[in-house]
């Protein structure tokens, strides 16, 4: 695996996929774990205001918060740690591992960026690690706009799901690693099978705060994380 072409890459497109990066055998372990703690139909963590406008379904699990482990393992994956040091360089650090589960039903993610994209040393970047299919039947494929995240604040607007001439769709299988940077437009579809899991270990480079991610950007608001407020509504003054 040549880290250094595929870091010039990951610059030049904002994102980056592999299919099969992960082996099956591991990913159905991690996917029957994430299952037996979530159950299938979870309650949302996320409160009202926020799912109502941010146009988000997702329940979040940080197992290493709670010393499960298993998850060490994307921590100590030879070329993800190969990856990940020649795109953010030496001084990197890995935030935690953070997994989403959608159930039946639920909307997705509204177009964001995972923090503000106006100094643009200040970024993380997603590696996203997929321990199941993502198929038609489900829904919840992942869009990206590449490129977009040299190309500043995502427009401001009321629709969650603008359609972009060049956006990008994922369609991750079990086994699937996608890079992508933080300031990268990004969504997910509506979920409509039984359920979707995603794990993403987000990182840094040397120099950014851990609390990186606490504000994200979506078309109608910048909202904080820290404090679960709209610290900003971006259709005020439209
Ligand atoms: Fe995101």
């Amino acid at each position: 695996m040549n880290y250094e072409q595929l870091a010039k890459q990951f610059w030049e497109q904002g994102y980056l996929i592999f299919e099969n990066f992960f082996e099956d055998e591991i990913m159905d372990q991690f996917n029957q774990q994430i299952l037996d703690y979530f159950g299938e139909s979870p309650e949302f963590f996320h409160n009202e205001e926020f799912l109502e406008k941010a146009k988000t379904e997702v329940i979040p699990w940080f197992p290493q918060w709670e010393g499960v482990k298993e998850f060490d393992y994307f921590d100590n994956h030879e070329h993800l740690v190969g990856l990940t040091k020649a795109i953010l360089g030496e001084g990197w650090e890995a935030l935690y591992s953070m997994v989403m589960f959608s159930k039946s039903g639920t909307k997705g993610q509204s177009w964001h960026q995972d923090c503000p994209p106006e100094d643009p040393k200040l970024f993380n970047i997603n590696r996203l690690s997929y321990t199941m299919d993502v198929t038609e039947d489900i829904g919840g494929y992942t869009l990206v706009v590449p490129k977009s995240h040299k190309a500043g604040v995502l427009p401001a607007s009321e629709e969650n799901d603008t359609f972009y001439e060049d956006q990008v769709v994922i369609k991750p299988r079990k086994g699937t690693l996608v890079l992508l940077h933080g300031h990268a437009w990004h969504r997910v579809e509506p979920v409509i099978g039984k359920y979707r899991i995603s794990t993403n270990c987000r990182a840094i480079p040397a120099g950014v705060p851990k609390d990186v991610t606490d504000i994200c950007v979506y078309p109608n608001m910048r909202y904080s994380f820290k404090t679960n407020e709209v610290i900003e509504d971006r259709l005020a003054n439209a």
